[in-house]
């Protein structure tokens, strides 16, 4: 089968009885790259959290399907065997569970039982992308986050999206806190994972890393509304120019949402 597609349609999500995602539409299929950019505080994390099914969000009206099915009805680990992933803001740390086997359990959660990745086959493949993503090979050893610098992080998600090779993945901010170096090898993983079979939505509030992952559609998210689509175009423009050109387009005083006045 070829690539899955990801649905949402006029969705609006309330964190403590506050309206925050105020109908979101937006398709993204396998073979695309959605980038999703916007001024802090605008709901774009909120939409990544709304997807997975974080308990916090409240859906009140609209619908999220993967190929035609209700994903709102789906548990959360249901979501990721669906083939939704979604990469953390601020991913969170494991004590006493090591990389290694975080991401062995992880892949076993997707397969039928009795059908588990050998063990040896798991560690040849994790040792491949590890290389792949200069991380060093002691990091599977290590309890998963814990002490890890904001870039090791980083890549561990790429490590996690490359081994578990969801059909839809969402990655909010991967690109925050990283060096040079470190962008240009999360750029590599997620480039690398580019083909019919893989639609990925990118979160992000820089354009620096769209520099290095061209993404097909870009979209900008104001008051909690995808406010403006187009394509790679669409990045040069807000690195020139920034974002209030949108805001005057459109009449727009304060693009952020749900904050007290
Ligand atoms: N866990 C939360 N609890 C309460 N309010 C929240 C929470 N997460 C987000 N919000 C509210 O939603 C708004 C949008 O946040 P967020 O989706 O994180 O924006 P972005 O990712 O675009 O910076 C925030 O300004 C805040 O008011
Ligand atoms: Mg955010």
């Amino acid at each position: 089968m070829a690539g899955s597609t990801l649905e949402i349609k006029d969705l609006h999500v309330e964190i403590d009885g506050k309206e925050i995602l105020k109908g979101v539409n937006l398709t993204v299929k396998g073979g695309e790259f959605h980038a999703i950019m916007g001024p802090n505080g605008t709901g774009k994390s909120t939409l990544a959290s709304a997807i997975m099914g974080h308990p916090n969000y409240e859906v009140t009206k609209g619908s999220i399907l993967m190929d035609g099915e209700d994903v709102l009805e789906m548990e959360v680990d249901e979501r990721a065997k669906a083939g939704l992933f979604l990469g953390m803001q601020y991913p969170s740390e494991i004590s006493g569970v090591t990389t290694s086997e975080f991401l062995r359990s992880a892949i076993n959660a997707h397969r039928e039982e009795g059908n588990e990745i050998p063990l040896m086959k798991f560690i040849k493949e994790m040792d491949r992308v590890m290389d792949f993503l200069d991380i060093d090979k002691n990091m599977a050893q290590r309890y998963l986050n814990e002490g890890f610098s904001g870039g090791e992080k980083k890549r561990n998600e790429i490590l996690q999206l490359m081994l578990l090779k969801p059909k839809i993945g969402i990655l909010d901010e991967i690109d925050s806190g990283l060096d040079i170096d470190a962008l240009k090898i999360v750029s590599k993983g997620i480039n690398e994972l580019r083909s019919d079979d893989f639609g990925c939505l990118i979160i992000t509030h820089y354009q620096r890393l769209l520099n290095y992952v061209t993404p097909d559609f870009v979209h900008v998210m104001m008051q909690g509304r995808i406010v403006k689509s187009g394509g790679a175009e669409l990045v040069e423009r807000l690195e020139a120019e920034g974002y209030e050109w949108i805001k005057e387009e459109l009449g727009i005083e304060d693009e952020t949402v749900g904050q007290d006045a």
